[in-house]
């Protein structure tokens, strides 16, 4: 079984009440608590973790490295310029895929740049909550693969 860590970045615990218009009125909970179901199909371990805090998603990234085989990450606002995210994405070298809900390319300019999107995978965007899924898909995908390789 493979484990792969969901990581949301500031304020997507506000999910469900935050800008349902852009985001969904689906909370964060409800969202992980339907991945846990497909990760269980995808026979994958799935755990959670959200903050507010760039530090505290840094620290978790760095453990990732020990106990995770992969990592769906959505950083917030933290894409856009938090260059220690992207630092950490690339220090743990774990195969990772970026998740938005909203498609981050229709919206502020300020939002079309990912200054993680390069040291991942590859990034999903404008699925809404679907995105998740389909993240935990792409890397079941690669797992996969890389086990033909082997
Ligand atoms: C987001 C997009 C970001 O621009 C924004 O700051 C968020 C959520 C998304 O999921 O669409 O917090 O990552």
């Amino acid at each position: 079984m493979k484990n792969v860590w969901v990581i949301n970045g500031p304020n997507l615990n506000m999910l469900g009440v935050r800008e349902p218009g852009i985001y969904g009125s689906e909370t964060l909970e409800t969202i992980n608590q339907r991945l846990v179901k497909i990760a269980e199909q995808l026979e994958m371990n799935v755990q959670f973790f959200q903050s507010n805090h760039e530090g505290e998603i840094i620290d978790r990234i760095h453990e990732a490295f020990h106990k995770a085989d992969g990592i769906v990450i959505n950083p917030g606002a933290f894409t856009h310029y938090s260059y220690a995210i992207r630092d950490a994405l690339s220090t743990v070298k774990l195969p990772a895929v970026e998740v938005h809900l909203s498609n981050i390319h229709q919206r502020e300019s300020f939002r079309h740049h990912s200054v993680t999107a390069p040291v991942v995978m590859g990034q999903i965007a404008g699925f809404g909550a679907d995105g998740y899924e389909l993240g935990l898909r792409a890397l079941q995908k690669h797992f996969e693969s890389v086990s033909k390789e082997r």
